[in-house]
């Protein structure tokens, strides 16, 4: 299937490894230019490497950056040679927070973890949303966590800060920006195969004195599909939200899971 969007300019953050790799991977097959962004620039310049032998016909810009932080939001808005804020796809992703207790939670923990996991892809989303409506085309694909639909304990600076950003793509989505060819979706990692999942598995054998193998091995036990999903199977969802066939599609909460979610919805 052509997804019919090649030549067309995506932001990727977070996009150096793991599922935001994934996903610029997967548009830059499509065709599309891409401006990618991570932290470290050595990673991050051998992944545009990767990606440009992938798809030698379109343009790949990195911009190592925090994206968390204003000035990291201005680089990747700026990059040279780029398009500026008027990007046709943009994939928010950075980070997520650390697991804990919230008694051990100050203000701070918060405010960085609603930094990064909300306030930083409505930042981006201000940025450019109004620049896609007004071209009549916009795709905007936030990567967010199973942990939204399904809280995990540990986990409750992401079940609060993603729930925020759900809370506001939903009524994002169905604006006016709908009739104007511009969706925006959420895509909710269940658990994939990538360097964040492996550190949870080193840090659980760490704490319970089971090898690795052993804490990987009950995890995968625990997906019906008896497996993790990996970053291309990830990728190709993205691609997909952003092609031109996912028009009639906005403000979903998209859950690859390999079944772990035990609801009928
Ligand atoms: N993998 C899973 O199973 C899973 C499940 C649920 C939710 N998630 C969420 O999905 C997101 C991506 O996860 P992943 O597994 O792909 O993680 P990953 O393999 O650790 O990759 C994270 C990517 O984001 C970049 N990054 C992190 N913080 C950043 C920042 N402040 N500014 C710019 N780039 C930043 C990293 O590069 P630098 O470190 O160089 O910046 C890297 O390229 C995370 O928010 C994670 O919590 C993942």
């Amino acid at each position: 299937m052509d997804l019919g969007i090649a030549g067309k300019w995506a932001l990727v953050c977070g996009a150096s490894k793991g599922l935001g790799y994934g996903c610029a991977s997967a548009l830059a097959q499509e065709g599309v230019n891409l401006v990618i962004n991570a932290r470290n620039p050595e990673a991050l310049q051998a992944a545009a490497q990767r990606l440009q032998s992938l798809a030698p016909q379109v343009k790949v810009l990195a911009v190592a950056a925090d994206i968390t932080t204003g000035q990291g939001r201005d680089a990747v808005l700026s990059a040279p040679g780029g398009p500026g804020v008027d990007f046709d796809i943009l994939v928010t992703n950075a980070g997520g927070p650390p697991p804990g207790d919230f008694r051990d939670w100050d203000r701070d923990a918060w405010i960085k973890a609603v930094d990064a996991n909300m306030l930083t892809p409505i930042e981006l989303i201000k940025a450019t949303v109004d620049g896609m409506a007004a071209r009549g085309f916009g795709r905007i694909v936030n990567i967010t966590s199973s942990a939204v639909k399904a809280p995990i304990d540990i986990l409750g600076l992401s079940n609060g800060a993603r729930s925020g950003l759900t809370g506001f793509v939903a009524g994002l989505a169905r604006s006016g920006i709908a009739a104007r060819g511009v969706t925006v979706n959420n895509l909710l990692p269940g658990k994939f195969d990538t360097d964040r999942l492996r550190t949870t598995f080193t840090a659980a054998a760490g704490k319970t004195g089971k090898s690795v193998d052993d804490v990987r091995g009950a995890q995968q036990a625990l997906v019906p599909a008896r497996r993790f999903g990996t970053p291309e199977e990830f990728g190709a969802i993205c691609a997909f939200l952003c092609s031109v066939h996912a028009g009639y599609m906005t403000g979903q909460n998209i859950l690859p899971d390999g079944g772990l979610y035990a609801g009928t919805f």
